[in-house]
């Protein structure tokens, strides 16, 4: 049951909004509202603002926004109900006592499956059935404590063995599809996912076995490596392996790998403070928990290529994180589990204390591709370094900097001092005239700075969305004309339909009622359009030309999302709008 509305007004009362805002962040009064650096980026003029009449909250440069509880949500890393119980609990609230928390029971349920699982295949790790797991480790040079501290298992060749485990113990099989543990044949029945592969729990920080990671023992698998799929339990974006462990290091830093093997040999060398992502890039949200335990990150990817492209974006993302990245540069090994088997722990402690800031990876990396014996090559280095050189505030770093790249190109530091100078000069001045162009109209930037301008669909769509949240009874209005077949983007038609539905079952559309039906970045992104719009005057004209853009759109396809059209259908169509095209020039 969701909660009641007299609860959540009860709740929010008790939290003003820049009251719980201002243990976390900084506010400023401007106006009749106020302002803070924002907290779900880094960024060095605050275009995060409060507004007190509306109790809510929302960041101008990475849309990040909504309510007291959505506040909460993103800074607790806390899912909606879990958030609405923090807030009850701050202000001394008592939670309405009905059996409304029955996500919280699914949850438990799963997390108590996943112990059982990881016993199942631990147990088989260590008994005769799971010798050949038990080689392979060994082979890898795992010791017994490792196996046992990391909780290491084997899942046996079999398509059914755990799952008759799990049934034994009272589990229904729904449950085990559930915690994607079993998977379903097309057919209907279900089967092991895990199968011949040792197997790594991923544990989160509170302790709790949240999810599966395994390696296959099969010479030729098409994957190596499997996960579990994403359940209520495991958000693969915002896990890290081993960060039950990492958290309680010694260490200021923590060091960032891609596999799971690397972070247990890490381990196992005394490197306590190693974590991975799971099989994918790093994410913001990766970044930011790893900014809740340290200011510092040094990134120990795969010495190959696409280790090294990786590199730049982790680069990236931490430092929007607001955490200093440093790049560790291996050569003789290809991953850092290799590299201890070869070299050691002492030989991975000297490549640490190399590690160099990530200006020093991106100076280095310029270098690639170009023959700096030639005065072309230098100059098109150059180039590309001073562009990097005058983004680094800080005076004294960027004068090592200077003269390490001056050094690289036979030049003197006063020189190459010269162009960053007068680069940051100008960059100084474009940025305020930038700013300038943003307090008149704040909307259009997010973070990363994708997005600039809309597309007139994007921009039909918000629309629509915003018109619903200001006047629901336009809704009639635009169903007359549209069905929510004609949002071309899943997003906004999924939005479309939880608000439409919500103003037909009379159900508020207050900001934080939605919060139950959607993540936080969703509630943001929400509360992005409406901020957006709020700075226009609603007419009905307005929601007349955002209702054509969309029924165009719809007759330019006949009616058809192009993923259903068939492939003359849309051939035929690339041909037209080709011919349209050329037509125009
Ligand atoms: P080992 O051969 O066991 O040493 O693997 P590795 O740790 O050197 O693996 P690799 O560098 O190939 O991959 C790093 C990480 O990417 C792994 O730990 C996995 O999390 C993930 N990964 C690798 N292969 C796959 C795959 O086929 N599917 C998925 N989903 N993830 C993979
Ligand atoms: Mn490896």
């Amino acid at each position: 049951m969701p909660l009641s509305e007299e609860f959540l007004d009860k709740l929010k009362d008790a939290n003003e909004i820049s009251s719980v805002m201002s243990t976390y962040v900084s506010l400023k009064r401007a106006g009749r509202d106020n302002v803070c650096l924002c907290p779900f980026h880094s960024e060095k003029t605050a275009s995060c603002h409060v507004y007190s009449d509306t109790q809510s909250f929302y960041c101008f440069g990475c849309g990040a926004g909504g309510d007291v509880i959505n506040f909460i949500r993103l800074i607790e890393h806390l899912d909606y109900l879990e958030s609405v119980k923090f807030l009850a609990q701050r202000a001394g609230i008592p939670m309405p006592d009905d059996s409304y928390d029955r996500s919280g029971e699914v949850k438990q349920r799963l997390l108590e499956i996943n112990r059982e699982a990881a016993r199942f295949y631990r147990d088989i790790l260590l008994s005769g059935a799971g010798r050949e797991g038990r080689d392979y480790l060994r082979n890898r040079g795992l010791t017994e404590n490792t196996i046992r501290k990391y909780g290491l298992g084997y899942a046996p060749d079999d398509w059914g063995k755990l799952k008759a485990h799990l049934l034994s113990k009272g589990f229904r099989e729904q449950e085990l599809v559930d915690a994607a543990l079993l998977v379903r044949s097309q057919k209907g029945n279900t089967y092991d996912k895990f199968r011949h592969r040792v197997m790594f729990p991923i544990i989160d920080r509170r302790g709790n076995i949240i999810a599966f990671g395994g390696r296959t023992l099969e010479p030729d698998a098409p994957a190596k490596y499997l996960n579990s799929d994403e359940t209520a339990v495991f958000h693969k974006r915002s896990s890290l392996f081993s960060l039950n462990f990492a958290k309680n290091t010694k260490e200021k830093f923590l060091i960032l790998c891609e596999g799971y093997m690397d972070v247990i040999s890490l381990n196992q060398a005394g490197f306590d403070n190693a974590v991975a992502t799971l099989g994918t890039a790093i994410t913001p949200e990766q970044a930011r928990l790893m900014r809740q335990y340290c200011e510092e990150v040094v990134i120990s990817y795969d010495s190959d290529g696409a280790g090294q492209k990786a590199t730049m974006k982790a680069i990236n993302l931490l430092s929007e994180a607001g955490i200093e990245a440093k790049v560790l540069q291996m050569t003789g090994a290809k991953d850092p589990d290799e590299y201890i088997q070869k070299y050691g722990a002492d030989g991975f402690r000297m490549l640490l204390q190399q590690s160099g800031g990530a200006i020093s990876f991106e100076l280095k990396k310029f270098t690639a591709g170009l023959d700096m014996e030639t005065p072309e090559g230098r100059a098109s280095y150059l180039k590309k370094a001073v562009a990097l050189l005058a983004e680094v505030d800080n005076r004294i770093d960027r004068m090592v900097y200077i003269s390490d790249t001056a050094r690289i190109c036979s030049m003197t530091p006063g020189e190459i001092e010269k162009a960053v100078e007068e680069r940051r000069r100008y960059k100084s001045y474009s940025m305020k005239q930038q700013e300038r162009r943003e307090l008149i109209n704040p909307v259009r930037k997010r973070s990363g700075g994708e997005n600039l301008g809309r597309s007139p669909e994007d921009k039909a769509q918000r629309g629509i969305i915003a018109f619903l949240f200001h006047s629901p009874d336009m809704l009639k209005k635009i169903e007359e004309r549209l069905t929510d077949e004609d949002f071309p983007d899943e997003n906004y038609r999924n939005m479309y339909n939880a608000v439409a539905a919500r103003i037909k079952n009379g159900i508020s559309l207050d900001i934080s009622s939605i919060g139950d039906e959607f993540s936080a970045e969703q509630v943001g992104r929400i509360m992005g359009i409406i901020s957006e719009h709020n700075l226009l005057p609603y007419q009905k004209e307005r929601l007349n030309e955002y209702i054509t853009v969309l029924e165009k759109r719809r007759d330019k396809y006949g009616g058809k999302k192009p993923e259903e059209m068939s492939e003359s259908d849309l051939l035929e169509r690339m041909e037209k709008l080709r011919r349209e095209k050329s037509g125009r020039k």
